[in-house]
């Protein structure tokens, strides 16, 4: 993967020092930008460090993951979109089961009907522009919260291993979800690599990746990213229905389909997994980290939600969601 082109002072900072520039231009203490989980140049210089963990840039030595450098960079922007995410969502404290709280939340969720329009209007440009948003996370799926496995105690780890094992495809390279999600890009005759639409997406889905990698990159956010998947899970399959329907709609191949008509039944179960084996398993060996879980759940639908509200304001007055005008589609359209 290519390094991103630089939104701001931040990105540009961090993607130079990558580009082997000098790392004393970082910014010990970067301001606070209005709004963290819209910000682009917040967003671009967090997703950019994070991709280090993951799977890097073709020109950027592996050992730069662990550069104390970018990794105090990390910690002050993790520190602002962590806050951000904390006053963004409230969590009522109750004393009914985990599995039964994780429920009540989802379904007093609200969000904006972006699955109903992608079923039921939405027409091929504007699919494109969802699709290309959502390879941001699709192309990686599952991996942020892999990095959970080892931290987990044992009734919460196995269950978390079966999930995984599902989205990884179950020993089946081409049935892991990330690949079903390359055959829908390119039938859509849009590129499939890792990354490649980074530069055309705004903050807020950058936000999306980087609150996943956050929870599952740090040890004391377990919960929160035990709780983030619950979500995830709990609030796939119908959407998911809704977007396979919106797609054949378009005349797309039941092949290309595949990646959502999967989780239809896929996440059916693993709400189950999530809910019960995961995040109540979690609770029961370390209950102060219950209310976590709830946050982690919270903040997906939040950060989820705020990125439905883009994409459905910018359609809504006719602009296209994504940063670049739709020039970078045209090749597909
Ligand atoms: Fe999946
Ligand atoms: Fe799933």
């Amino acid at each position: 993967m290519q390094l991103p082109r630089p939104r701001g002072p931040l990105s540009a900072a961090v993607i130079d020092v990558l580009n082997g520039g000098d790392s004393a231009a970082l910014p010990n203490d970067p301001p606070t930008p209005d709004d963290v989980l819209g910000d682009d140049d917040l967003q671009l210089a967090l997703w950019t460090l994070y991709e280090l963990h993951y799977r890097g840039f073709d020109q950027v030595a592996d050992s730069w993951e662990w550069e104390p450098r970018l990794i105090t960079v990390r910690r002050a922007l993790e520190a602002m979109l962590l806050a951000a995410l904390r006053a963004e969502v409230t969590v009522q404290q109750d004393d009914r089961r985990v599995a039964d709280r994780l429920r009540r939340l989802i379904d007093a969720d609200d969000g904006p009907p972006l699955s109903r329009y992608l079923q039921t209007r939405a027409d091929r440009n504007q699919w494109l522009q969802f699709v290309v948003h959502r390879s941001v996370y699709q192309l990686k799926e599952a991996d942020p919260h892999t990095w959970a496995i080892p931290r987990l105690p044992t009734r919460a780890k196995s269950a978390l291993v079966e999930i995984q094992v599902d989205e990884y495809g179950g020993g089946d390279p081409t049935q892991m979800h990330s690949e079903l999600f390359r055959v829908l890009l390119r039938e859509l005759g849009l590129q499939d690599d890792h990354g490649g639409y980074v530069d055309v997406v705004p903050g807020i889905t950058l936000a999306i990746s980087n609150t996943m990698s956050m929870f599952g990159l740090r040890r004391e956010l377990r919960g929160a990213v035990v709780g983030h998947l619950a979500a995830y899970e709990m609030t796939s399959s119908e959407p998911c229905r809704r977007y396979a329907k919106g797609l054949r709609r378009l005349g797309i191949s039941d092949e290309a389909c595949a990646f959502y008509d999967v989780h239809v039944t896929a996440d059916a179960l693993h709400e189950q997994l999530a809910a019960h084996d995961l995040c109540e398993g979690l609770a029961e060996a370390e209950p102060e980290l219950t209310e976590d879980i709830f946050f982690g759940a919270a903040a997906c639908l939040a950060v989820d939600n705020r990125f439905a509200r883009h994409v459905l304001d910018s359609w809504d007055a006719g602009r296209s969601s994504l940063r670049t005008p739709d020039a970078v589609l045209e090749v597909a359209s």
